[in-house]
């Protein structure tokens, strides 16, 4: 069987996974969307794929599924488009800036009964699943989340209202592995630097402090005022254990030394290869994070965010 895929949204992350479906054999892009003018046509005409004008013009097409690549504020619309449609979707992480969109959509998704899948890529590694292995045997103590590195290129990102902040736009992969490896998060505090960045509102820096569900403590520190990527990953203290995860390596020290090993799996293709093998109607990959589960990290985002804004203690 071929999946007749769809893009919607042709910018950075749309045309890595353009290009990954567009390298599978049993996938064929039937069309490309985007409001931008040019960007659909030259992605299209990369690939050899035909420019849809809008979503419903795609959606008339009738794809066994669309990618949604939209940025974070472009939320709502076109997933609800698609669940009328009864068309599944991937969409990219965050789900949105806030809650109000995620969880409308999320309650449409599961009224329609619709397999989904999220951008949350690095559930893919296989480090991943040996840090879960480590955990499940010893549960984690302490978990300190984090992400140190530039303001990405795309103009959304500077502005809170478009793009979420840092903690919800970007650590958001980190805190989905918190979750993985420790558990519910029952309450987070936060504070913000404040933006010094001229055009952006988006804060410098923000700490917080987790209190998981099971009994472990974690910290949380972001910021984007770095030339490039210093540090993005997961520090995570067990009895016994350490484990230090970053999306291109693991280090697991015990009593004995450490150990430390890359991926051997690129997470990237695995993400979207997951979402094809499921509607083909294979069992879920152990990677996929579908819309439900993807909601429940987005809210520990928007709780350290609105946090940060509030100077409140937030219960996801
Ligand atoms: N999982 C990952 O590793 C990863 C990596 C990069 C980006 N992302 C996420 O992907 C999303 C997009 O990021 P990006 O870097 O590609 O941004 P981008 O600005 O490069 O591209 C977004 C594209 O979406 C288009 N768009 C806007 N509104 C739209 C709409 N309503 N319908 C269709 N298209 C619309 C824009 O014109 C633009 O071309 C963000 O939420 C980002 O967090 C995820």
């Amino acid at each position: 069987m071929v999946l007749r895929a769809g893009l919607v949204g042709a910018g950075g992350v749309g045309a890595r996974h353009a290009r990954t479906l567009a390298g599978f054999p049993d996938v064929e892009l039937i069309g490309i969307t985007d409001p931008a003018p040019g960007v659909a046509g030259a992605l299209a005409a990369d690939l050899g794929v035909p420019v849809a004008p809008d979503l419903p013009a795609l959606l008339r097409q009738r794809p066994d599924a669309v990618w949604l690549c939209v940025p974070p504020f472009a939320h709502g619309a076109p997933e609800l488009a698609a669940v009328r449609a009864g068309v599944p979707f991937l969409v990219e992480k965050p789900l949105s800036t806030g809650l109000p969109v995620a969880e409308e959509v999320a309650a449409a998704v599961a009224a329609a009964g619709l397999p989904t899948a999220t951008g949350y890529h690095w559930r893919h590694l296989d480090t991943v699943a040996r840090a879960r292995e480590v955990c499940a045997a010893s549960p984690p103590r302490l978990v300190d989340a984090t992400w140190l590195d530039t303001v990405p290129p795309p103009a959304w990102w500077r502005r809170r209202e478009a793009s979420g902040g840092q903690v919800v736009e970007q650590l958001t992969h980190v805190l989905d592995l918190a979750r993985l490896l420790a558990g519910e998060v029952a309450e987070v505090r936060a504070l913000p630097a404040g933006s010094t960045g001229a055009g952006r509102d988006v804060d410098d820096a923000t700490a917080a402090l987790l209190a998981f569900t099971g009994g472990a403590v974690g910290t949380v520190t972001a910021a984007c005022t770095l030339p490039a990527k210093v540090r993005a990953g997961l520090d995570v203290v067990c009895d016994g254990v350490a484990v230090e995860l970053t999306e291109t390596a693991l280090t697991v020290t015990t009593r004995d030394g450490a150990e430390t090993r890359q991926p051997q799996v690129d997470a990237r293709t695995a993400v979207d290869r997951a979402f094809v093998d499921l509607l083909a109607g294979g069992p879920p990959a152990p990677g996929l994070v579908d819309y439900a589960e993807a909601l429940r990290t987005h809210r520990v985002g928007v709780a350290i965010a609105e946090s940060a804004r509030t100077g409140a203690a937030v219960r996801p």
